[in-house]
């Protein structure tokens, strides 16, 4: 939510900042902005900002527009509607001072009545705008020091990036709550919010921590904390290269993620399958056999999609391990002052790492002495550090704003979470080799699951007309059902409810008739009757249906048939197809597939 990037070295600036916007573009899409050093003899700052995507930026760049230094921003409205005003880099109301911000300043109204009766007049409805004041009001003689003075008078969350004009040869950042990752290259520094904007001039980086601040100079960098001691923080090398956040030969970034599947399941097995004890190695875990043993319930939290993965977790590990277990929305669980027991292990999952809702419900379980372990995608993200311990998914990066392959590998570490708690408490030798075989099938099974794909878009050709869909699954099914209708309503904006098939009849059945098609998850487990059961009452009601089953379903008028794996990993494989129905039904409808309207990929603020 909101990207910064910011570089200081040789090169044009603009031209390089508005590729790093492209590339975090995903994390907000409103308005951008950028601010430069001007070279040249008059110098000093110069901005540029427009309401809409990067590329309206980039035609909106005044002619004269060059330098050497700068900062850039995409924004998604927390404070203010997306307009040009309200776009960041902000300024001070010398012009000297420009500052992007990700995150929300809390006391920002306090601030700004402050200011305004010493006679500042602000130029926007930004918290942000309280911070460029701030600095450049500051009586202190240095940069650093001008901004740590400002920092002290701000509560809330902050990845900032500052340029003066008076310090043309420095840019200074600092985090609390939202990243800021600084690129090391040769003779010249980057700074963003994510790496995706970095890998294509670095892969050396370092990754700030909260209360800490950097100067950037073109040949060189350091780090210290707000209160201005020094640190040490060496680069370390990003795992992905450039091409990894490239669209490559597909069209949208969600095609591509959804393709890559197979591939990014192997990777989460990779290394980690134990064949001697029919169980897995979890590295990261840091939970020894006999704390394992102790536990007697776990917690899933997560937010959207990862929620979803999180239900299907709690089944597996339930199924297999034997641990009650179950998991509610990250952003609910803070809220309700939730009882927190010594003998739960909680689990944050998370792609990003950064979700403020999750991150939130971690550190008040940590500050009541809960052991929380991470599932998350993003290695070294604030999930991922704040938890005691994890299992990293191992999706490689996903740009699309809705959850595809992220989701699927996330489930897969929860079958590998299930089976190593279930292969130290009852679960049996033969079982857990069977569940082992299942996980080793899955990339094939994804892989023909994937060569449908035709059949799948002739499909979503068929029900792409409706202005409502139902979505039901029984038990295993339940949250495949759901997070297939996120996925429907997330990128193509048709209306789309998730029920337990169970329920149809206590109400939803209402709902039922010809314009109302209901998708419905009916795996060949010992619950088959039950849900063909289901599909008889909606078909006495002349509703149409489409199955995911492992054989054609006589009362479906059509049937996505996918292959059988172990009952447990189910789940797994018959989510997949249905990714590529929201995928071609959007498509159709001519939506804006990776960047669905009013959503942001990571979700920082409250
Ligand atoms: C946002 C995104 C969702 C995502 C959720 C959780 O709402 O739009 O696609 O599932 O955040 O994100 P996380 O990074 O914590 O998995």
């Amino acid at each position: 939510m909101c990207g910064i990037v910011g570089y200081i070295g040789k090169r044009d600036v603009a031209p390089l900042l508005l590729e790093g916007l492209q590339r975090l573009e995903y994390r907000g899409y409103d308005s951008a902005g950028i601010a430069i050093h001007a070279s040249g003899k008059t110098g000093g700052l110069k901005t540029a900002k427009a309401k809409g995507r990067v590329r309206e930026l980039e035609s909106r760049l005044p002619k004269r527009f060059a330098g050497t230094t700068g900062i850039a921003h995409t924004r998604w409205a927390t404070h203010g509607a997306p307009n040009d005003e309200n776009a960041h880099p902000h300024v001070d109301a010398e012009g000297k001072v420009a500052v992007v911000h990700n995150g929300i300043i809390d006391n920002a109204a306090e601030l700004r009545a402050k200011l305004t009766a010493d006679g500042v007049e602000f130029a926007s409805e930004t918290d942000t705008e309280v911070l460029a004041h701030l600095i450049g009001r500051s009586q202190a003689e240095k940069l650093e020091e001008k901004v740590r003075e400002a920092l002290r008078h701000i509560e809330g969350t902050y990845g900032i990036a500052v340029l003066h004009s008076d310090f043309a040869d420095r840019i200074v950042v600092a985090r609390n709550g939202s990243p800021v990752v600084l690129g090391i290259g040769e003779k010249e520094m980057f700074v963003s919010s994510d790496v995706a904007a970095l890998v294509s001039h670095t892969r050396q980086v370092v990754t700030l921590d909260d209360g800490e601040m950097a100067t950037l100079k073109a040949d060189d960098y350091r780090t210290y904390t707000t209160e201005g001691s020094r640190t040490t923080s060496s680069p370390e090398t990003v795992e992905y290269a450039a091409e990894s956040y490239d669209m490559g030969a597909h069209d949208t970034y969600m095609h591509k993620e959804i393709s890559e599947q197979a591939d990014a399941v192997d990777r989460a097995l990779r290394g980690r399958i134990d064949d001697r004890f029919s169980t897995v190695h979890l590295g990261g875990l840091n939970l020894d056999a006999r704390e394992a043993r102790g536990v007697r319930r776990v917690k899933i939290l997560g937010c959207g999609t990862s929620y979803h993965a999180g239900q299907i977790g709690a089944q597996m590990i339930e199924e297999l391990a034997r641990i009650p277990s179950d998991a509610e929305p990250a952003s609910e669980f803070r809220y309700r002052n939730p009882v927190v027991d010594p003998d739960t292990l909680y689990v944050a999952v998370s792609q990003s790492g950064e979700t403020y809702d999750v991150l939130a419900a971690v550190q008040e379980l940590k500050r009541k002495g809960a052991r929380v372990l991470g599932l998350v995608n993003v290695v070294g993200s604030a999930i991922a550090r704040e938890t005691d311990g994890g299992i990293y998914v191992h999706a490689g990066p996903e740009v699309c704003v809705v959850s595809t392959k992220c989701f699927t590998n996330m489930v897969v570490s929860f079958a590998l979470l299930a089976l190593h708690l279930g292969r130290i408490r009852d679960l049996s030798v033969a079982d857990g080799k069977r569940i082992i075989d299942g996980l080793r099938r899955l990339p094939q099974q994804i892989t023909e699951i994937l060569a449908g794909e035709a059949e799948i878009k002739k499909l979503a050709g068929l029900y792409a007309d409706a202005k409502s869909m139902m979505f039901i699954g029984r038990v295993r099914g339940y949250p495949v059902a759901r997070e297939a209708s996120l996925k429907l309503k997330e990128v193509s904006y048709i209306h789309a409810e998730a029920y337990p098939a169970s329920e149809l009849k206590h109400g939803p059945l209402a709902l039922i008739e010809p314009a109302m098609p209901t998708v419905a998850i009916v795996p060949d487990d010992d619950l088959l009757e039950k849900n063909r059961a289901a599909l008889e009452e909606i078909k006495a009601r002349s509703g149409r249906i489409l199955a995911v089953a492992h054989q054609e379903q006589e009362k479906a008028d059509h049937t996505i048939v996918v292959p059988k794996n172990e009952p447990e990993l189910d789940p797994i494989l018959m989510g997949i197809p249905l990714q590529l129905l929201a995928y071609h039904t959007a498509l159709s409808l001519g939506r804006d597939i990776d960047k669905p309207r009013n959503l942001a990929k990571s979700v920082t603020v409250e």
